[in-house]
């Protein structure tokens, strides 16, 4: 899988991406705004373990964000199952030197696309902390729906916090896109 964009290119993870991986990732900026499965401090066990598990995925719902023909960042896709099936959560993180340049609103624009065309969704949501305005305006941006508040429902560096419900159906991706 490869989707050209302007700021970047979204495609599958290479084993050789794993110095770069690592580089990136081992940030607490990043980890304070994830769920804990990722790692801090990120090893390169963590980034070997990491490339291995997208790379076995099958449909492969995790990819690399490359910049600058280096993986950066990362985006993917959580399917749901049972009654949640028709459903997604999207996720996503970008090494803190690219922040601020529109590379990931441009990126969950084409990956939000993407997975209502492969993977049979009909809608996508995203959990964001309460801490977070930048990851929320990222899902504004690309037009996804503000839809209310999972209170104290996580719990991340010790704090029980306030998600926030962000969320896009298929009909309104035809708008958006
Ligand atoms: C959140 C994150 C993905 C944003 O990526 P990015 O490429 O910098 O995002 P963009 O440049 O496309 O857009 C960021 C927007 O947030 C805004 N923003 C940034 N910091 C902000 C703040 N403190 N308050 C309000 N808005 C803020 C920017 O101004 C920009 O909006 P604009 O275009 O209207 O000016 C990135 O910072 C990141 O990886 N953070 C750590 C991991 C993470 O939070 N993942 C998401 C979990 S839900």
């Amino acid at each position: 899988m490869e989707l050209r964009l302007t700021r970047s290119t979204i495609r599958d993870w290479r084993s050789e991406d794993v110095a770069s991986l690592v580089h990136h990732a081992n940030n607490r900026k990043i980890w304070l705004n994830l769920r804990d499965s990722f790692p801090n401090p990120y090893t390169l066990a963590d980034g070997k373990r990491w490339i291995e598990t997208a790379a076995s995925e099958s449909p492969v719902t995790s990819f690399a964000l490359e910049v600058n023909r280096q993986a950066v960042g990362g985006i993917g896709i959580m399917l749901k199952g049972d009654i949640f099936r028709h459903s997604g959560e999207i996720g996503y993180w970008l090494g803190e030197e690219y922040w601020g340049r529109g590379i990931v609103t441009e990126a969950v624009i084409a990956m939000t696309q993407y997975a209502f065309s492969h993977f049979n969704l009909n809608r996508i949501s995203a959990g964001v902390f309460e801490w977070n305005p930048a990851s929320m305006r990222v899902l504004e941006k690309a037009g996804y729906q503000f839809e209310g508040i999972m209170r104290k429902g996580a719990i991340k560096d010790g704090k029980l916090i306030n998600e926030h419900i962000y969320a896009i159906l298929l009909d309104e991706s035809h708008a958006a896109g």
